[in-house]
């Protein structure tokens, strides 16, 4: 590297790719969030397995290099998922951020990007894994729900957290108002994490998190509130 890439603070940027599915909007709050000059990590690619998501249209509006690769023409999910490693190794992606990405991945692209690919899922894990969190939550009767950024593993939404919002979970909810309120919070969580993680506030080591940073203890959510 040259002296003056060196000096660019551009240069130290952590590359991110994010992978979608669907409407997107986790991606859209990374990708503002990441818009901001002291943001350790630049979105460099984001890729859909579905051509028609919402969020893949958006990310190519925004001018980011966005590839969809339809899972329909792969003979095998060994295919696919080795198409997609080699897509993320070609961008020089570090870190890969599932962001509604709704496909079971092999074991062989989980252990490639072993603690270097983080998920969000909407719930608190590890309650409330794989589909249907607020239909299944409200029907538990939890009086908090949230969301969890988390290290990809092999078993669906298992793997080391790294950070985790929590919201009431209201009387008259149903699974709508729900989970539009803890969407609210994972488009706030989700950047933070990415933050913090790709400035080494959060380090995966091995099936652990250490965490660089103070936390208050009297940040309590009571629900109800009283
Ligand atoms: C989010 O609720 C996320 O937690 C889950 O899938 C949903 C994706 O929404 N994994 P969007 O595509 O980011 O809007």
């Amino acid at each position: 590297m040259s002296g003056a890439a060196a000096d660019n603070p551009q240069t130290q940027k952590k590359r991110v790719g994010i992978l979608i599915s669907g409407r997107g909007s986790n991606m859209v709050s990374l990708v503002e969030a990441a818009r901001a000059p002291d943001f350790p990590a630049e979105i460099v690619l984001v890729v859909s397995n579905r051509p028609e998501a919402p969020g893949l249209a958006w990310a190519k509006a925004q001018g980011i290099p966005a590839i969809a690769l339809d899972h329909k023409i792969f003979r095998s999910r060994e295919d696919f998922d080795d198409q997609l490693h080699r897509l993320l190794l070609a961008s020089g992606v570090e870190i890969v951020a599932c962001a509604g990405f709704m496909r079971l991945m092999t074991s062989t692209l989980v252990a490639n990007w072993r603690n270097r690919m983080i998920n969000i899922h909407p719930s608190l894990l590890p309650s409330f894994k794989g589909l249907h969190t607020h239909e299944r939550a409200l029907a538990a009767g939890v009086r908090i729900a949230g969301c969890t950024v988390h290290a990809v593993r092999d078993e669906m939404d298992e793997g080391p957290i790294l950070g985790q919002a929590a919201v009431p979970v209201l009387p008259m909810d149903t699974p709508e108002t729900l989970a539009a309120r803890v969407l609210a919070a994972e488009h706030k969580l989700y950047p933070q994490i990415l933050r913090m993680f790709a400035s080494d506030q959060i380090i995966i080591d091995g099936d652990d998190v250490i965490t660089k940073y103070s936390i208050t203890d009297d940040a309590e959510l009571f629900s109800p509130t009283f």
